[in-house]
């Protein structure tokens, strides 16, 4: 894999090619299994884009992963695969056709806001594209949409309520003990000498300090953990080939671990942050 595709968060694992794009088996499809479909003529990338449009469409009001969509943007861009793809005969981009879904503090060019679930940030209309977008969008992938996050990737305060981004929905939280070890050598590993109940009662009140959002989709009363919650919902879940997701401190790795995907966090550096709204530029990375 060259290392342009190293901040990718998610290649799903195993999949395979139905005789039309209506047939076409989406659950734990790869970049490679889509684009062996492709080359056989069962799927095009704007058949691809519906699949994945009509998926969200089913399963985004029970689980907030998604934010924003860009279906015509996404289309288009679909269709100028599908035209390269017939016209040309030399290899074709990495990501070619490939719908990627962004956490909604990267910015894109174009009808997507970026707007880190916040209200106040509702029509912030990015100028340009972020480095990563650029680098995407050169390997051929198609934006498909913002996927959700804890309000300011948790950054906003404490005393937020659990699950709460004012843009991506209400999500629901369960007792959350581990958040201990989590936080070995913090303030918080106070918590560890508490009684179980006390505990419990102080857990919940981390994990709404947290701002963990919604639901686990594989068990709808547990937390899908945070910051780039959304875009690991939407890979565990098939709403995308791809998703992009950020980290300060576990914001991509907490999240695919909860949500059964594999999250790569890229080494501080390696992956552009220009166009992304970050909480430290000492630790965040974009993955
Ligand atoms: C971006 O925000 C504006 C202003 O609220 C809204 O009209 C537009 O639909 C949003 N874009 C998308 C793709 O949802």
């Amino acid at each position: 894999m060259p290392p342009s595709l190293r901040f990718l968060l998610l290649l799903l694992v195993a999949g395979s090619g139905g005789a039309t794009a209506a047939a076409f088996e989406l659950e734990e499809a790869t970049i490679d299994s889509i684009h062996r479909a492709f080359a056989a003529g069962e799927l095009t990338s704007r058949g691809l884009v519906e699949l994945y449009l009509r998926r969200i469409a089913s399963l985004n009001p029970a689980l907030h992963a998604v934010i924003e969509l860009d279906p015509d943007g996404a289309l288009a861009a679909a269709d100028r695969a599908d035209a390269a793809a017939r016209s040309s005969s030399s290899a074709l981009p990495p990501l070619h056709g490939i719908p990627v879904l962004l956490k909604d503090n990267i910015a894109a060019a174009g009808p997507l806001n970026a707007t880190v679930g916040s209200l106040a940030m509702v029509g912030s209309r990015p100028a340009g594209d972020a480095g990563v977008v650029e680098r995407l969008r050169s390997a051929g992938a198609v934006l498909l949409g913002t996927a959700s996050l804890s309000e300011w990737c948790n950054f906003r305060g404490p005393g937020i309520p659990a699950g709460w981004s004012p843009r991506g929905g209400q999500g629901k939280v369960r007792p959350l003990p581990c958040l201990i070890s989590w936080f070995p050598g913090s303030s918080n590993s106070k918590l560890v000498s508490c009684s179980p109940w006390n505990q419990m009662l102080q857990c919940n009140a981390m994990a709404i300090d947290f701002g963990l959002p919604m639901q686990n989709p594989y068990v709808p009363s547990a937390t899908p953990c945070s910051s780039s919650s959304g875009s690991a919902i939407a890979a565990a879940t098939n709403m995308a080939a791809v998703t992009i997701g950020t980290e300060t401190d576990g914001s991509i790795m907490c999240p695919s671990s909860f949500n059964s995907v594999v999250g790569i966090k890229p080494t501080v550096g390696l992956t552009s942050r220009a166009g992304v709204i970050i909480i430290s530029p000492r630790m965040d990375t974009v993955g």
